[in-house]
């Protein structure tokens, strides 16, 4: 059957997406991303044109997008890009899908250092699509930001994101484990390491589980592995008066302060994202409490 306007192609769309398993109201509206995707419109557009019927050229290439959504592969993998902080960043399967929590690491640890006008020595450890690093990077216009990675093709991605923004003049790349062989010490360390417990990430949302890197989500039998090694590190790059700002699970605040207190890091706040768990932890040298 041919489907007269564009929005009832995207409604049907949407119900199908429906029927896929994805929540109804998030369905609705990743078929309208991939209906702009597909026509290449931006919302205004959209809004303005969605009455009239669907240009001939929509049809064969919605309907992939939305095959590929189907499959629960995630809207942002699919389009390429995903908003962070601002920033149109890309992403490929080599890289995690930017988290809208992760945007108050970045506003913490610009919280913390204050003066924007700084020539701040700030680390971002596993950098992913490098979407920390290019933030701070813009916010922090004399700072330099070492990103590290172990995975050579998010790099690949974290320095097109970098071009992309006009900052890769201040931000270098590093194939490494954590901090290793990366000089001089630090202002600011942030990071959004794996921290998901091995065996639960089989049972996360198929968007997750089967489409975003093992590296990026696997943190060891209790999540923790990478914190562990992680905060030790920090521990010993830190400047004086630096700070580590650094992203946890759900449930993770209390382990993270026990694991910073066993390497003289003292957790200093925990901030809370938007469904209220402690998500963005700050920690500095100085012992337990
Ligand atoms: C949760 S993702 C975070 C990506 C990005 N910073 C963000 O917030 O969206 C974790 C990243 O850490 C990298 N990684 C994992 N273990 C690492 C290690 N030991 N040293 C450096 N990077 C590591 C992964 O490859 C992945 O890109």
């Amino acid at each position: 059957m041919t489907l007269a306007t564009l929005a009832e192609r995207v409604s049907q769309a949407g119900r199908r997406l429906a029927a896929a398993g994805i929540d109804a109201r998030d369905a609705a509206f990743d078929a309208e991303v991939l209906a702009r995707h597909a026509l290449d419109w931006d919302r205004a557009t959209y809004l303005a044109r969605w009455r009239e019927p669907a240009p001939a050229v929509f049809g064969d290439r919605f309907d992939r997008l939305i095959a590929r959504r189907r499959r629960r592969e995630p809207v942002a993998r699919i389009t390429g890009s995903r908003e962070f902080w601002g920033l149109d960043i890309e992403v490929t399967p080599a890289v995690l899908v930017p988290r809208p929590e992760s945007e108050l690491l970045v506003e913490t640890a610009l919280a913390r250092l204050g003066d924007r006008t700084a020539r701040w020595a700030v680390a971002d450890v596993g950098t992913g699509s490098g979407c920390l690093a290019v933030a701070l990077a813009r916010e922090l216009p004399r700072a330099r930001v070492a990103a590290t990675d172990i995975c050579p093709e998010a790099l690949a991605v974290a320095r097109r994101n970098a071009a992309r923004h006009r900052a890769a003049d201040r931000v270098s790349f590093h194939r490494t484990d954590l901090l290793d062989g990366l000089p001089g010490r630090f202002d600011l360390i942030v990071s959004n390491p794996p921290y998901v417990p091995d065996a639960v990430v089989g049972a996360l949302a198929p968007e997750v589980s089967r489409h975003e890197p093992a590296a990026a989500l696997r943190g060891g039998p209790d999540g923790l592995d990478t914190v562990r090694r992680l905060v030790a590190a920090a521990a010993g790059r830190l400047r004086a008066g630096g700070w580590l700002v650094m992203e946890i699970g759900a449930g993770q605040a209390r382990d993270a302060a026990d694991i910073g207190g066993r390497v003289g890091m003292r957790v200093v706040a925990a901030h809370r994202d938007l469904q209220g768990i402690p998500r963005a932890v700050v920690m500095r040298p100085g012992g337990p409490r």
